[in-house]
């Protein structure tokens, strides 16, 4: 879509969400798969379906609600989205970042990402949960392709620190204090929605790639390109192909979301006090 067209489709869906309610978040959360339970920690303001919000991306996979939730968690006022679109889903990557720059423009300063991955570190088990340092972007489309608009970003952004090292300390704190285990490690987004091969997994490993998913990576690239704080948590629902004896399936990847949910839920809400 043309620069200016897509501006335009931004500025529409920003109006047609303010049109709707005047709350100013400070935090954006995005849930990943079979993460959505965390939203009853939020005491809720307005909550928004992407369906009733005029040209917007809207999920089609089974197991992701799409909703905007617009509340607070102890007094930080959140804006969550409870269910994200994938690239795999057929949508240009322009569209799959479309919420991450709707919620900076209704005025976040930092955005969590969460999501299910694959496990690729020695000695990590589904349900553990990943602090991401880092990420590999180059198997991913790159959301900003195109010309760009100055207003919101730089046409050549750094990303020597995508994902902020002061919150990654306190999230690391936050994790000992409350004797939650945390891995730390680099993500990798590829497209999807096949699952990988064990050779690729090989090949990633070599690369220095601890968690594999289908998200997150486009949505950090945004977010740091228009200027605000990122920090991210994988939750592992599965060891990656061929490091397990089990093929892979999304109900697998449901239930070890749901065994890592007190943790995760416990970790992100202790997080978000502190932005
Ligand atoms: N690979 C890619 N995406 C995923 C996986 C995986 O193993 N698990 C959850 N999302």
């Amino acid at each position: 879509m043309a620069r200016a067209a897509y501006l335009e489709k931004l500025d529409k869906v920003f109006k047609s969400v303010r049109e709707k309610t005047d709350f100013e978040p400070r935090v954006g959360l995005i849930l990943g798969s079979g993460l959505g339970d965390f939203a009853k920690e939020i005491n809720v303001s307005f909550e928004l379906p992407y369906s009733e919000i005029e040209g917007f991306p809207v999920s089609t996979v089974p197991g992701h609600d799409g909703r905007f939730i617009f509340g607070t968690i102890s007094d930080v006022p959140i804006v969550c989205m409870k269910g994200r679109v994938h690239y795999y889903e057929g949508y240009e990557v322009s569209d799959v970042v479309l919420p991450v720059r709707l919620m900076i423009k209704l005025g976040i300063k930092t955005l969590f990402l969460t999501n299910a991955a694959g496990g690729l570190q020695d000695g990590m088990s589904a349900g553990d949960l990943m602090l991401i340092t880092d990420h590999i972007s180059v198997f991913a489309p790159n959301p900003l392709i195109g010309p760009n608009d100055s207003e919101i970003g730089p046409r050549f952004p750094d990303m020597t620190e995508v994902y902020d090292l002061k919150i990654r300390e306190k999230i690391q704190e936050i994790a000992y204090e409350n004797d939650i285990p945390l891995e730390t490690g680099v993500y990798c987004q590829l497209t999807g929605p096949t699952y990988e091969t064990p050779a690729e997994i090989r090949m990633l490993k070599t690369l220095g790639v601890d968690a594999v998913g289908m998200s997150t990576v486009v949505e950090a690239v945004a977010a740091r390109h228009m200027g605000v704080k990122v920090c991210g948590i994988s939750c592992i629902s599965n060891l990656a192909a061929g490091l397990s004896k089990n093929p892979l399936s999304h109900e697998e990847v449901q239930a070890a979301a749901d065994q890592a949910a007190p943790r995760f839920t416990r970790l992100v809400s202790e997080v978000i006090k502190t932005l």
